[in-house]
């Protein structure tokens, strides 16, 4: 089975041809991060409108990559939430549209199951169950993976979500958006003994996080070097910064695999393609003797792969989730766990 995949929550377009015998077949993105870039944020606006000038073209590559035609296509998934309700709105439309147009059955997935299923992509994939840690610019999360499906919250933050933390502390260190990546390379040339951050909830004894303290902290720091914010300062608050949140995820699935007995651990999302965190992950694996898995890098940020896989694996599971009516409506809050 061949199934089509869309993504448009945020400021990603992806499109991608998952078929349940041969694999993904193929991907293709467009990152808006050169658009926003110029207001710092993503402008929900201009977001839906770039998606629809992307997706139809992009829908064209993936085919002519895979060598496919829309006519070998089985189902198609969309991101049916949660996110910006425009951008969601058009990638739905497309989706929609598209299996009236070639009477086939149409799925909406949610966004971050297709990030916890992503890393069954990579050539080296989990089995169920496992603990998945979810960090993307809008959640963190712990979930308890049973099967597809089967998602049971362990802890999430109270507040902002580490890839925001990453974002907001990289705009005080005036790093551009998105911040993650730019302030995980500043931080490998900063002195990790000139600044100490403070580590939000690390003994809190639940699975909970907070980062708003934390990037409140980095704020007090810039402002302590009162306009000396020389390179030197800037990547050692970066090297603190990341240290201290680097710490906090890593303890934190610890507790988690601990409390739940798991002996496999998968990360997803975003912030899952952070350098530092993976280092300090697979140390953690190796003396607690658990397996990490990861998505393959390029799928760690939204991407259609993961939205096909979900659907692939959803209808395979539940076949009455996929269906013939072609209203559609778009869930931009939507709890993972109000999908089991
Ligand atoms: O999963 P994602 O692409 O979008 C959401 O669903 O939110 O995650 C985007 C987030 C951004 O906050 C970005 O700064 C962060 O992931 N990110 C990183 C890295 N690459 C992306 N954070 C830290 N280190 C990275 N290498
Ligand atoms: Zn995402």
């Amino acid at each position: 089975m061949i199934v089509l995949g869309v993504e448009s929550s945020c400021d990603e377009t992806g499109i991608a041809l998952y078929d349940t015998e041969r694999g993904l077949l193929a991907h293709a993105l467009h990152s808006q991060i050169a658009m926003h870039e110029a207001y710092g944020g993503v402008v929900p606006e201009l977001a839906s409108r770039d998606h629809v000038r992307r997706a139809i073209p992009l829908l064209e590559q993936v085919l002519s990559d895979s060598g496919e035609s829309v006519s070998s296509i089985d189902a198609i998934a969309y991101t049916q939430g949660p996110g910006l309700a425009g951008a969601l709105l058009v990638g739905a439309s497309v989706a929609n549209g598209l299996a009236l147009a070639l009477n086939k059955p149409v799925i909406g997935i949610h966004h971050l199951e297709g990030h916890l299923l992503s890393p069954l992509l990579a050539a080296q994939a989990p089995e169920f169950p496992f603990v998945a840690l979810l960090v993307s610019g809008g959640h963190t999360q712990l979930m308890r993976v049973d099967n597809v499906g089967e998602y049971t919250l362990l802890g999430e933050t109270l507040d902002d979500a580490a890839g925001e933390a990453f974002d907001k502390s990289a705009k005080l260190l005036e790093l551009g958006y998105p911040g993650g990546p730019a302030i995980s390379r500043l931080a490998e040339s900063g002195d990790p003994g000139l600044f100490e951050l403070p580590r939000p909830m690390l003994h809190s004894k639940n699975l909970d996080f907070s980062f708003s303290g934390l990037k409140t902290a980095v704020l007090t720091l810039v402002k302590k070097q009162e306009g000396e914010l020389t390179d030197t300062i800037r990547a050692a608050i970066a090297r603190a910064f990341v240290d201290a949140i680097v710490e906090v995820l890593v303890a934190k699935c610890l507790a988690a695999i601990k409390q739940t007995g798991m002996k496999r651990l998968v990360i997803a999302g975003g912030v899952g393609a952070n350098a530092q965190l993976r280092k300090a992950l697979n140390e953690a694996a190796v003396k607690k003797r658990f397996e990490v898995f990861y998505p393959d890098l390029a799928l760690c940020t939204d991407n259609g792969a993961m939205i096909a896989l979900a659907g692939a694996l959803r209808i395979a599971r539940y076949p009455q989730a996929a269906h013939f009516d072609y209203s559609f409506n778009v869930k931009p809050r939507w709890p993972l766990d109000a999908i089991n």
